[in-house]
């Protein structure tokens, strides 16, 4: 006799239900911490342990990937644009003319709450940043979910791409994962801007690589601010 219809009936499954969310929490804490263990002492840079971590110290990881981009053509895909600091880095840095800087964002803040952020935090009140009509910089305005696909269906792929993940939740995160997926390739580079965020960014990635058959191999370069930014490259 199974056990489920009897917690079915009791709705025993509501106080377990509580009981237990914690340790699915702790759980992907420690898959997070092996993550780190793993990965101590590789990368082209690693910070970690950084006592003085500190937010500004993420420019540091893009210039490392940026000292070997910034003289190619590369197709920058922003997911989560908000002011536009990193955009704005890219397309300043690198001033080839074929490269491409494409920033998705609603420009509404984020659609959900986030550690301690509310939803609607990081709103521009629609307002795209100011990249000083730089013509390569496209900005696309909408939820991912209602923008990406389309968007993405008349987009170029045969440069190199750098990808960054930078809309901090599960639910956002996932979604583009799913949605650049086919258009993949050697060589292109995932940067994830809140990593250690383990039930977030990071239980995305983990999911969706579990699902994606090994058709990658997501090779570390770097991380600072102990892990919080992280990038690998595409095998
Ligand atoms: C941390 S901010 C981006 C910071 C920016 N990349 C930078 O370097 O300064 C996260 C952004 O993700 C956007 N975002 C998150 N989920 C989204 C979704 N599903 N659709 C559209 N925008 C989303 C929010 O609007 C917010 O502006």
């Amino acid at each position: 006799m199974p056990f489920h219809p009897f917690l079915s009936k009791t709705k025993l499954y509501n106080p377990i239900k509580s009981i237990s969310k914690p340790f699915h929490v702790i759980f992907k804490y420690m898959e997070f911490v092996a993550f780190m263990s793993e990965n101590r002492n590789k990368g082209k840079i690693n910070d970690y342990y950084n006592k003085s971590a500190a937010y500004k110290n993420r420019f540091q990881l893009h210039d490392k990937i940026l000292s070997e981009l910034k003289n190619k053509p590369v197709f920058y895909y922003e997911f989560g644009v908000a002011g536009g600091d990193m955009i704005k880095k890219w397309s300043e840095t690198n001033k080839v003319k074929e490269s491409r800087f494409i920033g998705f964002d609603s420009f509404e803040g984020l659609p959900e709450s986030w550690e301690d952020k509310k939803a609607g935090h990081f709103d521009q009140k629609g307002n795209f940043p100011d990249v000083n009509n730089d013509t390569r910089v496209r900005f696309v305005k909408g939820w991912f979910q209602d923008s990406v696909y389309d968007t993405l269906k008349d987009c170029d792929f045969n440069e190199q791409c750098v990808y960054h993940l930078d809309a901090d939740l599960f639910s956002s995160t996932l979604y583009v994962l799913f949605q650049i997926f086919p258009k993949l390739k050697a060589n292109d580079i995932l940067i994830f801007d809140e990593f250690s965020s383990h039930d977030h960014e990071f239980e995305a990635f983990e999911l969706f690589k579990k699902c994606i058959n090994d058709k990658w191999q997501f090779e570390f370069i770097g991380a600072v601010n102990n892990y919080r930014q992280v990038a690998f490259i595409l095998k």
